[in-house]
């Protein structure tokens, strides 16, 4: 089981899946304190990351770069994460209302 002790001592790791324009201000906010990894589908949302450059315009370059998180597109890495928080987008069907029902 995962404790605050255990995320404020970095032994345990934060994953943000869904790097937009909520996932990652939430993301560059939570490493200031914890371990963070930053997964998105998009590889080349992941690239631009890397170089510092957010698209979405939420977060300068300098903060970005200062910010320690590991930003990647491999599903895999997300198992070595103890705190999964999803910030993808919300499914809507054809009157713009969010569809809540479980995928099929
Ligand atoms: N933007 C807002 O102002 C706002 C406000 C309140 C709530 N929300 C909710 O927050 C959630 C995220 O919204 P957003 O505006 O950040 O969306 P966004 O479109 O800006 O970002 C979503 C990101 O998730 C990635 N993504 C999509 N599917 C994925 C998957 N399966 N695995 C990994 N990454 C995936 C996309 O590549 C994209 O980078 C939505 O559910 C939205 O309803 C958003």
């Amino acid at each position: 089981m995962v404790t605050f002790e255990s995320l404020i001592s970095r032994k345990s790791k934060v994953v943000v899946v869904g790097l937009g324009y909520v996932g990652l201000p939430l993301a560059v906010h939570l490493s200031k304190h914890f371990e963070v990894v930053g997964y998105d589908l998009k590889a080349d949302r992941i690239k631009e990351l890397e170089t510092g450059y957010d698209r979405t315009l939420e977060i300068s370059k300098e903060d970005l770069i200062k910010a320690k998180i590991f930003f990647t597109s491999d599903p895999k890495t997300l198992s070595s994460c103890s705190l999964i928080i999803v910030a993808v987008p919300t499914p809507i069907d054809e009157h713009r209302i969010p569809a809540l029902t479980t995928m099929p």
